[in-house]
């Protein structure tokens, strides 16, 4: 099932402490952006690449992609202030090109280079039948619900899914929710959240728990670990 990718790239690595976009740090002699970037760049079926960029980065970033090869960039929208606004920068960007509100379109961090070809092909195939669809794992942890140090409630394990990126929609569906919820000014942690308030159903598409983010330094040291372990396979 073709697709198109939108990349959130336009966060400021606080969290890595690296003192620039932690998209830029090396892992395995290879920036963070560019392993993500390959990933979709080899998969046939992603038709075309949008990538919310700060603006100071952009002539970075182009140098990047044209050094590594990366071709399937065709739109670099200015990313705002939150997530919400960089991946609603993207939408925007898809749209005013002509995109098809029937078209399957996937939201993914930048920071998440492992993800795995077998889930983003699912989650294509599941948003084009029903909608929408989202990379989650299992919980393997209780989860508490704590309010000023007290615990409230501990949700059935069973149940709890520790929600992850690509999350993939049919194209229209997202931009209506992404209107509506600029609309009411509400801030949602992942594009499912808009999409839940548009009363849509969400479905769940089993991922790997080596999908990790890269948002402080001891996921890149994991990052590392899982790389080599990666290319051990392959041997
Ligand atoms: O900060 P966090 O790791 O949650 O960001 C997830 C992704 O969203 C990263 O790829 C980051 O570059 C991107 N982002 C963005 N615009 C923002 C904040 C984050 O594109 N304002």
């Amino acid at each position: 099932m073709e697709y198109t990718v939108m990349l959130p790239a336009a966060g400021s690595g606080r969290r890595m402490g690296a003192g620039e976009n932690k998209l830029f740090l090396p892992l395995g002699g290879l920036p963070i952006l560019i392993r993500t970037l390959g990933v979709f760049e080899r998969d046939p079926a992603c038709r075309q690449i949008i990538l919310a960029v700060r603006s100071d980065e952009r002539g970075r970033i182009r140098g990047m992609l044209s050094g590594a090869g990366i071709t399937k960039v065709t739109a670099m929208p200015d990313g705002g202030q939150e997530r919400q606004d960089s991946v609603h920068a993207c939408v925007r960007a898809f749209m005013e090109a002509g995109g098809q509100d029937d078209s399957v379109v996937m939201v993914h961090d930048a920071a998440r280079p492992f993800i795995s070809p077998k889930v983003i092909g699912e989650l294509a195939a599941t948003a084009a039948e029903h909608g929408a669809a989202i990379a989650a794992v299992r919980a393997k942890d209780t989860v508490k619900q704590v309010r000023d140090g007290l615990v409230q409630s501990t949700p059935d394990r069973e149940e709890l899914w520790l929600v992850q990126t690509p999350q993939a929609f049919r194209a229209g569906l997202l931009a209506e929710a992404e209107s509506r919820a600029e609309a009411d000014g509400f801030l949602g942690t992942d594009e499912s959240m808009l999409v839940e308030r548009s009363g849509h159903p969400v479905r769940i598409v089993e991922s790997t728990y080596d999908n990790v983010k890269m948002t402080t330094k001891e996921d890149l040291a994991i990052g590392e670990v899982l790389l080599k372990r990666l290319e051990e396979e392959k041997e």
